[in-house]
């Protein structure tokens, strides 16, 4: 608990520092991405396009000649259905604390509750949305599963384990 905390408090720190990437970090994750996958790219918010950078560098050093496109794009993209929500970044703090003390009995009454309610419902299905949106956009298929499993359980994971695991070390959600 205490360490879910600390990294809670971690994120809200870095989400609440304004600021795009660097010019050539954005650069380089845009070489990465197809057509479809830049103009998701372009949706997401300044914070999350960082944190998605440096986990993209540091899978990249991981694997490195193994690092490919689609993988390096699940990196990048894996929380792109955040966009949907709308949330900022109070509620979506609020949202974690209620997904990790209680993850799904407020799910389903949420999802017809009030207006605020409904984006926290959203922003919990961050996944199943993500992974619609990459494969609408033409992403390979290891971009959008990551997308739809990076929180499953490894044994629920359509990418290689072996991907699947440097994709999950690298990223600290
Ligand atoms: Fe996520
Ligand atoms: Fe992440």
């Amino acid at each position: 608990m205490f360490g879910q905390l600390s990294h809670l408090a971690r994120r809200f720190l870095g989400a609440v520092r304004p600021g795009a990437p660097d010019h050539a970090e954005e650069q380089w994750a845009l070489t990465k991405l197809n057509d479809g996958e830049r103009a998701l790219w372009r949706r997401m918010n300044n914070p999350d396009r960082r944190h998605a950078i440096e986990v993209a560098h540091k899978v990249v050093a991981e694997l490195g000649a193994t690092a490919t496109r689609p993988v390096v794009a699940a990196a990048l993209l894996h929380d792109v259905g955040k966009v949907e929500s709308g949330l900022r970044t109070p509620g979506r703090v609020v949202a974690t604390v209620l997904w990790a003390i209680a993850p799904s009995p407020w799910l389903d009454s949420w999802a017809k509750g009030s207006h605020l309610q409904r984006r926290m419902a959203q922003y919990r299905l961050h996944p199943a949305i993500g992974e619609q949106l990459l494969a609408d956009a033409g992403a390979d298929p290891l971009t959008s599963s990551w997308a739809a499993d990076h929180h499953r359980p490894a044994a629920e994971w359509r990418v290689p384990v072996s991907v699947g695991q440097v994709l999950k070390a690298c990223d600290d959600d």
